[in-house]
């Protein structure tokens, strides 16, 4: 069977007993923000096992990308290390949503390996948890599994969670002993081979987990409404497993990559000392595919940080297989090509994945080299003082300035017998990370928070309302600044990209120009200055948000909705927003796409967003559980948070995201929408700036300023702009042509004064001159004529030009001939005394040096250089 039949036979298999089968989730989580990539099939259904989300079936399966790279599931250790982890794998699963339970699903799991693959039975063991007596008599009871094979184990192997919180619950896992020889631990003292005893021996194959708990950010298990299973097989280990490999690499998943790699490098996968790098770049390539491929960019943060850093072990894995130049992305194709069947969007996304591994390769091959010769020198300056460890300082330097991950300098020192200190590389993090902070100060005031009514505070009420009567809570200030907390305020806190609102807040007896405004957790600080007035003694203000500014940032806002869905429009479903900030005077747009955008791109996306401007949508902004504004299809960000209810923004039919920023209530109060400037901000990250109403219209009245002025300039009317300039562009050719004739035609003149200077040196006449002329042409212009007027004859020139000297030679065609003078030789020798080189054809040829001062003595030694060159014996 190939991959592909097995992964079909478990999904027919699954259709047989009534699963519905569903397609793989993004490797990049759409909206959990605990999770940095998918480690698991039960990913997709985490909601419906908190029974806050249904699906229209009770029973799934499918084979499902996971990367396993972070958190609590982190296979990279081990990856490339032994033939069966991997960062990137395949899960096949298949779940029951309060329907069938452990009876149907051990029966299950037992048939497929045992009947429908013929997997022997005496090479299978199953566990289940240490307090689960029904999975162990369900064994004994449902299949044929010899009664010893069954096995109990603790919470560490046979209780299964999700992450540090969510759904979780007891396990029964099958286990395959695939014979002594499989061992890889044999030389660990006391190593004794069996079920989870750690060694290649005993593989895992498929988990099933009885979900029945969640658990709470505190620690806490509480039962879930209903029980449910949620199985995972590893895919490649089956693979391996049913095709008789010894190894996940051997199957026909990865040999492809393996051959791709051995004919990119030139070297035998097979060879044992290269056999791990191998390894390494084959599962990192598909781990950054699939990752880029489902909107992950490589960064220095969160997922984008784990990204760069597969990318960069991968690339120094390349270096021991003699690769200097980025080549990983070559094997994209590759991966497409085993894969992209059962993942179409491999395909779809495959240019933007191969620009984004390659320009990540080169940014990082640029300082690889420097990076590992420092890295040589610290292991060389610890082991000279018998040290058996790389210093945290030494290793955030490696990190900081060449780019060095802390786990591939790990890495290298573990290579060298070294460790690096982890605690200190952390501790200079840190202090980086603070210094960054204190540069980014909130500008509020300090002094101690004084309390000036009780209750409630930062109730935003900004969606309806500009301006109200509230009261002050606390208040901190210092000298004239004042940070003030209230209990109700229209200030919308920056956050979600948009600026915080500016406004005032005005009491009896002072009156105060709000800022800034921010959120410190939940509640909303509002910093300023008081413009008259320095006491506040009683609580009640009135709060005005300056409305001008407001409303401009709202035009802004709604327009970034409408950008974001005229660039898929018109650039295509891979574009996903990867930031944005929204201000009152313009706003930026940062989106997934690989190159720069044309003029004719630019113009589509303009026309697209100002069609819905002038359609004038209404703008409907309402909240809902996440699971409903899924439900209805709206766009998450990635990496946003997002608590259980939502805010909705609606635009008609045409666009729907989560957004609890500040909008219109129809498109056409945008007015007029004008891209400013379309840049890189990283590999595959665009930025779009763009203004909208009067910004748009200050952008019009500029350009149209600066063409009244080229009109000014070039006495014209605005149609004959273009013509005009066009002529004046070739009136300047033709002038500047016409300069360049007139300086050579007086260059020539000058051959009269050195033809007065001829002398002789055995019998052959020849001239030695500096000589002022404008540029190299002219000189050798000049060289020409001499040529042709001494008829018979061997002409030196030298030139000086700034701080660099020119000499160039001439010689006639009968000293060519019958004297075998060389033009080329003559300048080389000429050359030499001015610290210069040159060369050319017998008959001319030109030197360039730099030492202006010694042009005399070039030029005096001419003759000698001359009677040696004659007296040479000729050749015959
Ligand atoms: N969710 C279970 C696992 O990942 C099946 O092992």
């Amino acid at each position: 069977m190939t991959a592909s039949d097995i992964r079909q036979s478990f999904l027919d298999f699954f259709t047989k007993q009534n699963h519905r089968i569903v397609p793989s989730a993004p490797v990049v989580p759409p909206d959990d923000p605990t999770l940095l990539f998918t480690n698991a099939g039960m990913n997709q259904f985490k909601d419906v096992f908190l029974g806050t989300g249904t699906r229209p079936y009770s029973r799934a399966a499918d084979s499902q990308k996971c990367i396993r790279v972070s958190g609590k599931h982190n296979d990279l250790e081990a990856v490339g290390y032994d033939t069966y982890h991997h960062t990137f794998f395949e899960m096949l699963g298949n779940w029951s949503f309060g329907d069938y339970y452990k009876a149907e699903a051990i029966g299950w799991a037992w048939e497929l390996l045992t009947r429908e693959w013929g997997l022997p039975k005496d090479r299978l063991w199953a566990t289940v948890f240490r307090e689960d007596d029904e999975a162990e008599a369900l064994w004994k009871k449902g299949t044929d599994i010899t009664p010893s094979r069954i096995l109990r184990f603790d919470e560490k192997d046979n209780f299964w969670e999700m992450g540090a919180t969510g759904p979780c619950g007891p396990c029964s896992e099958i286990h395959i002993d695939l014979g002594e020889g499989f061992c890889d631990k044999h030389t660990v003292p006391g190593h004794v081979c069996g079920v989870n005893a750690g060694c290649g021996r005993f593989i895992e194959l498929w988990n099933i987990v009885f979900i029945q708990h969640n658990r709470d950010d505190k620690g806490g298990l509480h039962p879930l409404p209903s029980k449910h299973v949620d199985t995972g097989m590893g895919f490649e280990r089956i693979t391996a497993v049913l095709q008789g490999k010894t190894s996940n690499y051997d199957t026909d998943i990865f040999m492809p990559l393996q051959s791709a790699i051995e004919n990119l490098t030139g070297k035998s996968g097979r060879d044992e000392a290269l056999a791990a790098s191998f390894r390494v770049i084959a599962d990192h390539v598909r781990a950054v595919s699939f990752a880029v491929t489902d909107g992950a960019i490589p960064s220095n943060e969160g997922r984008g940080y784990v990204l760069r850093r597969l990318l960069r072990r991968a690339a120094r894995y390349g270096r021991n297989l003699g690769m200097e130049e980025p080549f990983i992305y070559k094997l994209v194709p590759t991966l497409v090509g085993t894969m992209g069947a059962a993942y179409p969007e491999l395909n779809e996304r495959a240019r933007h994945t191969t620009h984004v591994i390659q320009s990540e390769e080169e940014r990082f091959n640029e300082v690889l080299d420097r990076g590992i010769e420092i890295f040589e020198k610290l292991v060389a300056d610890a082991l000279s003082r018998r040290q058996k460890q790389i210093a945290g300082a030494d290793a955030f330097r490696l990190y900081d300035t060449y780019g060095f991950p802390l786990d591939l300098t790990q890495l290298m020192a573990r290579e060298k017998g070294l460790t690096v200190d982890e605690a200190g590389f952390e501790r200079e993090m840190e202090a980086q990370r603070t210094r960054a902070r204190e540069s980014h100060q909130f500008a509020h005031s300090g002094g101690d928070w004084q309390t000036v009514s009780e209750g409630a505070d930062s109730a935003f009420l900004g969606y309806e309302r500009l301006s109200m009567k509230t009261e002050i809570r606390k208040f901190r200030k210092d000298k004239d600044a004042v940070t003030l907390l209230l209990a109700e305020t229209p200030f919308y806190a920056e956050s979600g990209g948009q600026v915080g609102d500016t406004g005032e807040i005005v009491g009896a007896d002072f009156h105060i120009r709000v800022d800034e405004t921010r959120k410190q957790g939940d509640q909303i600080l509002h910093a300023g200055r008081f413009l008259s007035g320095s006491e506040i003694s009683s609580p009640a203000v009135e709060a005005r948000v300056t409305t001008s500014e407001r409303l401009s940032t709202a035009r802004n806002h709604t327009a970034t909705h409408l950008l974001h869905k005229a660039l898929r429009k018109v650039l295509g479903d891979h574009v996903n927003q990867a930031g944005s900030l929204v201000a009152p005077d313009r706003f930026r747009f940062d989106f997934t796409h690989y190159e720069a955008l044309k003029p004719d791109e630019i113009r589509a996306v303009e026309a697209e967003v100002n069609t819905h401007i002038r359609i004038n949508h209404p703008v409907n902004k309402f909240v809902t559980s996440l699971a409903d504004a899924r439900k209805r299809g709206a766009t998450a960000l990635f990496g946003e948070t997002y608590g259980e209810t939502v805010r909705v923004v609606q635009i008609d039919t045409y666009s729907m995201e989560l957004c609890g920023g500040t909008h219109l209530d129809a498109t056409g109060e945008i007015g007029y929408f004008r891209i400013v400037a379309e840049e890189s901000v990283a590999s595959g990250v665009r930025r779009i700036e763009a203004v909208t109403g009067e910004g748009a219209d200050r952008l019009l009245e500029s350009d149209r300023e600066t063409l009244r002025t080229v009109q000014a300039l070039l006495r014209c009317g605005p149609d004959e702009i273009t013509s005009r300039l066009r002529s004046l562009i070739d009136e300047r050719k033709s002038l500047e042509k016409e300069i360049r004739k007139t300086r050579q035609a007086s260059s020539a003149s000058e051959v009269d004064p050195l033809l007065a200077d001829v002398r002789t040196v055995s019998g052959i006449r020849f001239v030695a001159a500096e000589v002022s002329v404008p540029d190299v042409e002219s000189l050798r212009m000049l060289g020409d004529k001499l040529r042709e007027k001494l008829k018979s004859g061997v002409g030196v020139l030298g030139m000086i030009s700034g701080d660099k000297v020119n000499i160039l030679a001439v010689v006639t065609d009968d000293l060519i001939r019958e004297k075998s003078l060389k033009a080329g030789e003559i300048v080389k020798a000429a050359a030499a005394a001015v610290g210069g080189s040159g060369g050319g054809k017998p008959h001319l040829a030109l030197a360039g040096g730099k030492e202006v001062s010694k042009l005399q003595d070039a030029l005096g030694l001419v003759p000698s250089l001359l009677a040696r060159f004659i007296d040479r014996p000729q050749a015959r």
